[in-house]
């Protein structure tokens, strides 16, 4: 259904999202080497092996994609700093010139009336660190804490909202099971180690934070509704499974202090030593919870080794990158994490949005089915709200087309189109709907 402000509660946060890799340019500005360059470097993990060191120029064309947030409006945008472009080591010595790029950011946003959603970690690793084991390695978390520190000092005055580390799913269990994304591993003590540090470092990162005195700290999970494929006891323990390693350990581990039972069953043998100790770090105090959706699995049982599943192909409609569209799970996530995992938090989902296989004609894209899909989800929302729900916000992903990752520059999830040759920019028919739909409040 077509909406306009005035369907969503008073101050609702409308916004649009992006990553420091994924639009930056991390060839420009002292950027150092991040492990998505050596991941897109080897043959076979990135379609034509490409890369983000010149992705959209956003650090060139900083005024103009900040007018174009402005053009759209939105309320807030969701932005990452580069771990690797403020530190290019990791460690230690600090690239002034990133740190003015964030400075010139934040301000611009502020000068705009924008608010700016900063997001510490969205997957640049820097190489050097990546080199000592990266999200294996213990010692990230106080690494990650520093950084924290860095960010918190030159822009922690200005930012609205602060979350550390975007999609710990992402981070380590499709980077370290699955191998899909840097660092690539297949290995399952790598993942284990990497999913309880990720954790340990998110709540590390919050209360550095906290102590310099920033507030609206937030934790950022994707979430994926796992169905069973067929309606078997053994199917619907392979949803449960799929479900307790996707969502549940992240939100239970920082909102329970615990870590599911079916998770353990995989994993626990290769978690770090003394893992059940750090929950005091892990379930630090949040200020608010975001979710990232896209889609939903159909699962079944595999006699292979633990976890003992397969997806199955569903039969929902599905977006350029084969996700079936399902906003209902959407709602029903979003009431399982309100009465579940942050009853007394607000939520605000901080990526949603779809690929779309979109064409420029005569300077216009007919982005049709992304429209359709926006409403859909926000219909989702607007159920939960009405049932009760404090969810405060909804951030589309994406702004613009970008790298999307092993996909290189083949998905298009933009409200604005980039022509990667000459990367000019040209808002869609959905960001033209989207102004006219925030700017009526009737
Ligand atoms: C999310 C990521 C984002 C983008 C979208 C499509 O998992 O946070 O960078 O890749 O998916």
């Amino acid at each position: 259904m077509s909406w306009t402000r005035s369907d969503f509660p008073h101050g609702f946060q409308f916004g649009a999202a992006t990553s420091a890799y994924q639009i930056e340019g991390h060839g420009l500005g002292g950027a150092g080497l991040t492990h998505w360059d050596s991941f897109a470097a080897t043959p076979g993990n990135v379609v034509r092996a490409e890369d983000g060191r010149r992705a959209c120029e956003h650090y060139l064309r900083l005024d103009e994609d900040l007018d174009l947030i402005k053009g759209l409006g939105v309320d807030a945008y969701r932005f990452s700093t580069s771990w690797a472009r403020v530190m290019p080591e990791g460690r230690g010595a600090l690239n002034q010139q990133g740190l003015d790029f964030y400075d010139r950011l934040v301000d611009g946003l502020l000068e705009r009336d924008l608010k700016p959603a900063a997001t510490l970690y969205h997957w640049e690793m820097p190489q050097p660190l990546a080199d000592l084991g990266g999200w294996r390695n213990p010692d990230i978390t106080h690494w990650f804490a520093d950084f924290a520190q860095v960010i918190a000092d030159r822009l922690g005055d200005r930012l609205w909202s602060v979350a550390p580390i975007n999609e710990p799913w992402c981070v380590t269990w499709l980077s370290h099971f699955e191998g899909h994304h840097a660092p690539g591993l297949r290995d399952i003590r790598a993942t284990a180690r990497a999913m309880h540090h990720v954790l340990v470092a998110h709540g590390r990162a919050i209360s550095v934070m906290r102590a310099a005195g920033l507030k609206n700290l937030g934790g950022v999970f994707n979430l994926e509704w796992a169905d069973p494929a067929q309606d078997t006891a053994e199917a619907r323990a392979a949803a449960a499974r799929y479900d307790a390693i996707y969502n549940r350990f992240f939100l239970g581990g920082v909102f329970k202090g615990a870590y599911p039972s079916e998770v353990l069953e995989g994993l626990e043998p290769h978690l770090p030593k003394g893992w059940d100790g750090d929950f005091e770090t892990i379930s630090t105090p949040l200020d608010w919870v975001g979710l990232n959706f896209y889609t939903r699995k159909l699962l079944e049982h595999s006699d292979g080794p633990w976890p003992h599943y397969r997806e199955v192909e569903g039969p929902l409609p599905k977006t350029q990158m084969g996700w079936e569209i399902c906003p209902d799970a959407l709602y029903q996530f979003i009431k399982r994490t309100a009465l579940e995992y942050a009853p007394d938090l607000p939520i605000y989902i901080t990526e949603n949005g779809m690929a779309n296989a979109d064409e420029i004609h005569a300077g216009h894209v007919d982005d049709a089915p992304r429209l359709a899909y926006l409403d859909a989800h926000l219909d989702a929302c607007r159920k939960a709200i009405s049932e009760g729900v404090d969810l405060r916000g909804y951030f589309i992903w994406s702004l613009m087309d970008n790298y999307e990752w092993s996909f290189g520059y083949e998905k298009r999830f933009g409200l604005v189109h980039v022509d990667f040759e000459t990367l000019q920019r040209t808002p869609k028919a959905s960001y033209h709907a989207l102004v006219d739909r925030l700017a009526h409040s009737g």
